[in-house]
């Protein structure tokens, strides 16, 4: 089997938010939860349900069913528009993001024990320039990454809660994805499990539309 090079790009930020900053952002989510519901996402096509539970906060939220893979400004369950991002999720762009632009979506994906996610790209949004900031809450996982080809060879990182990960450069286009949940290993969240925020750009700036169709890919 061949090794995983190192990806340029690719930025771990072990323990970026302290015990503290975790709280206060729990408590932001629970609100946003509280307005936009955590739901069961579905396959394109097939329909089939995916293990992990999902929300978004921010102008447009990723969101996938029967239709599709797409970014769109409202939940597809209550119609409503998604909530404000936080601030401690805005803050954390700014200070990692090394980008001039505000983030447009903020993916929020729920993993209980059993959930996991397959190795996909992150390829619906316009622009590329702009990296992925991914934040994690609660039990550890173990994170597989690979190159822009599926069959790169992979490697696996644990993110721990209040992990950082920057996804920029040649790490944009990277596959990845979550081989598993490993339970026991935060006290953050009392009913277990794992919480990971996505932050994106989708439109190319000053370009903005209420719904951006998605390219090929797949979760
Ligand atoms: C995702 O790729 O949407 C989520 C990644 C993660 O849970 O760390
Ligand atoms: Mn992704």
């Amino acid at each position: 089997m061949t090794a995983a090079r190192p990806l340029s790009g690719l930025r771990l930020v072990p323990a970026y938010l302290d015990r503290p900053s975790q709280e206060a952002l729990l408590a932001a989510l629970r609100a946003v939860f509280a307005r936009a519901p955590l739901y069961t996402p579905r396959m394109p096509n097939s329909g089939k349900p995916l293990s992990v539970r999902m929300t978004n906060c921010g102008p447009l939220g990723w969101v996938t069913d029967e239709a599709g893979y797409r970014y769109q400004p409202l939940h597809p369950h209550t119609g409503q528009p998604w909530p404000a991002m936080p601030d401690l999720v805005i803050n954390a762009w700014k200070s990692l993001a090394g980008y001039p632009h505000a983030p447009e979506s903020c993916l929020i994906n729920y993993y209980g024990g059993a959930a996991k996610m397959g190795l996909h790209q992150d390829r619906d949004e316009l622009d590329f320039e702009a990296p992925v900031v991914s934040l994690s809450l609660g039990d550890t996982c173990l994170f597989r990454i690979g190159g822009s080809k599926r069959s790169d060879p992979t490697r696996a990182m644990r993110l721990a809660s209040g992990d950082a990960v920057v996804l920029g450069g040649e790490a944009r286009l990277a596959f990845h994805g979550v081989d598993r949940i490993i339970a026991g290993t935060s006290t953050l969240l009392p009913e277990g499990g794992r919480i990971n925020l996505t932050l994106r750009r989708v439109t190319l700036p000053q370009q903005r539309s209420g719904s951006v169709r998605g390219r090929a890919a797949d979760v």
